[in-house]
């Protein structure tokens, strides 16, 4: 929404937002610089010539609870009702780091998404999904290296070719750090970890996309649009110089870079803020990075629609909420697409529920003409002023992390963190005393009919029966080649120049599991504390 002040409505961001906009807003505006053309440097107007003329954006719902054949069950039902990409969602023990039997993982086994200990979980996961024919993204960052690994063994399995893989693990630890908390080790060797799967993945897996560089979470722990783009892209800037100073070249992984946001209620401001994400991008690496290759300038992304603007009260209003979310993506040249589900601010979505998030992205793309041509808004008094003013709001706060000695540096000073913190703030306040209008919940409320909140229920079946699984790989595997196979991972985690996803790979397919091989970095790299970041 926008804020009434003493000097006219600021925008989610803070920006001034102007009741008329008209032709000497964009006076001395240049077309050819600022915009270029569709699918050309500096992308402002989207990553294809011919964008949703030429193909859709993916429908890819972020699903995954319980155990792998629970999961299976609802991507076979989420393809049948017409998604065209999978993304699995892992429980907090996996993202972790732990194995389902592990202390650490007591009461969360399957609660926010679904538990993988080993290769024979990943294989019940994909069973009777023919990974030669789908792209799957993997929201899995700190052991990304190992879901990937386990991705591409139960492929080979399935006699498809390593690189006809396609897909994207998200891999972007530098914003758990500021966000959301599924770090492991200490940002240097995460970051190591992260020029390991880059370069494995040049090698090996040439089509998938090694990272996801977030701005959803700090978006929902309460960055505005401004601090979302620009605080993503100066992790993006960290994760490329990272791996310049590992000796590769730009053009040699940046094609496959890729980044994930939020879509706000606020489309206007919203569609300025994708369009501006881009030429920051494209700018940022032709004139920073050198990159020649097209492709390394282009900001290709997936959107998810804003949770944390769900509500509990009246929650069939979410899905008026979740359209002009969805809307706001689509118009600003998203190439991948999640619609939350309307009850999500409840529980985990129901089937119908979720099936409805789908139906809704499958009206915009059918029963709409959004689809008809390319970057509508562009010329818009409005939206061209917008675009400019988030880019420069959003370069002024990248100059203050390089102020600071880069994303890195300002993560482990907290300045992010704080940023957001005072964002997320100031917006609770304008909810309290009603500034900021929230539908149904500080005004048109429905007294007494609001849903009694559903408890994520865990059945706690599911914990033992994920520790017997467990205990039979455990007992029925070749102990010896996998005690052989850690070492070897040892050994190259404690040496400068080696890949470790070989000897990871290794390990994983003598079934290994994720807990011991973290565990086995673990003892290398150490488990990084926040008051590290002191
Ligand atoms: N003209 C020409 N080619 C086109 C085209 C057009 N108009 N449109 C698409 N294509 C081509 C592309 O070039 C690509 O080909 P390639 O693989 O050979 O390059 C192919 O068609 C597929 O198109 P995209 O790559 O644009 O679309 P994808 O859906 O495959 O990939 C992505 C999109 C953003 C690049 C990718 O990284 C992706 O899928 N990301 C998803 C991330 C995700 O789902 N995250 C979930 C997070 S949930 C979470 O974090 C937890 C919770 O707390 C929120």
């Amino acid at each position: 929404m926008t804020r009434p002040t003493d000097s006219g409505r600021l925008s989610e961001s803070g920006l001034p937002v102007e009741p008329v906009y008209g032709p000497d807003a964009l006076a001395d505006w240049d077309p050819a610089a600022q915009l270029g053309e569709p699918g050309g440097y500096p992308f402002t107007r989207g990553v294809y010539p011919t964008m949703y003329t030429g193909r859709p954006w993916t429908v890819r719902q972020y699903a995954g609870f319980g155990t792998a054949a629970e999961s299976n069950a609802r991507y076979r039902q989420l393809i049948e009702h017409g998604t065209t990409g999978l993304s699995v969602a892992f429980d907090l023990p996996t993202q972790m780091g732990y194995d389902s039997d592990a202390p650490q993982a007591a009461g969360e086994v399957g609660k926010v998404g679904v538990a993988i200990d080993s290769v024979e979980d990943m294989r019940a996961l994909f069973d009777g999904i023919p990974l030669g024919e789908v792209s799957t993204s993997m929201t899995i960052n700190a052991p990304a290296a190992l879901l990937l690994l386990l991705y591409q063994i139960v492929a080979e399995e399935q006699g498809v070719r390593p690189a006809a893989l396609t897909g994207t693990v998200q891999n972007d630890v530098l914003k758990e750090y500021i966000a959301r908390g599924t770090y492991i080790f200490p940002p240097q060797p995460s970051l190591r970890l992260t020029a390991d799967l880059f370069r494995y993945c040049g090698a090996e897996l040439p089509r998938w996309n090694t990272i996801s560089i977030s701005g959803y979470h700090m978006a929902e722990a309460g960055a505005t649009p401004v601090q979302e783009i620009a605080f993503t892209l100066a992790n993006g800037i960290a994760y490329v110089r990272a791996a310049v100073a590992a000796g590769m070249d730009v053009d040699a992984f940046a094609p496959r870079l890729s980044f994930f946001f939020v879509a706000r209620t606020t489309l206007l401001e919203e569609v300025a803020k994708f369009r501006a994400a881009r030429r920051i991008w494209a700018r940022v690496m032709r004139e920073e990075f050198g990159a020649r290759n097209p492709k390394s300038q282009t900001l290709r992304f997936h959107t998810q629609t804003a949770g944390v603007q769900l509500t509990a009260q009246q929650p069939e209003v979410n899905v008026a909420r979740v359209t002009v979310q969805a809307l706001a993506a689509v118009l600003g040249g998203t190439q991948s697409l999640h619609t939350n589900s309307y009850d999500e601010a409840l529980a985990l979505p129901s089937e119908s529920a979720a099936r409805l998030a789908l139906r809704t992205q499958q009206v915009l793309a059918h029963e709409t003409d959004v689809t008809a041509t390319v970057d509508p808004f562009a010329g818009s008094y409005a939206v061209e002023s917008l675009t400019d003013a988030v880019e420069e709001a959003a370069l002024g706060l990248m100059r203050r992390i390089e102020e600071r000695g880069g994303a890195v540096a300002a993560v482990e000073q907290g300045f992010q963190k704080s940023e957001i913190e005072r964002s997320a703030y100031a917006v609770a306040q304008e909810i309290e005393e009603g500034e900021r209008v929230v539908v149904g919940v500080n005004r048109f409320r429905t007294e007494g009919q609001e849903e009694p909140y559903v408890p994520l229920a865990v059945d706690p079946g599911l914990e033992a029966a994920q520790a017997q699984r467990l205990e039979r790989l455990r007992a029925g595997r070749d102990a010896a080649a996998v005690r052989s196979a850690l070492d070897a991972l040892r050994a190259a985690a404690g040496s400068r120049d080696e890949n470790v996803l070989y000897p990871m790979r290794e390990a994983l397919r003598a079934r290994a599991t994720l807990g011991e091989v973290c565990d086995a970095l673990r003892e290398v790299w150490g488990a990084y504390e926040p008051r590290d970041a002191l």
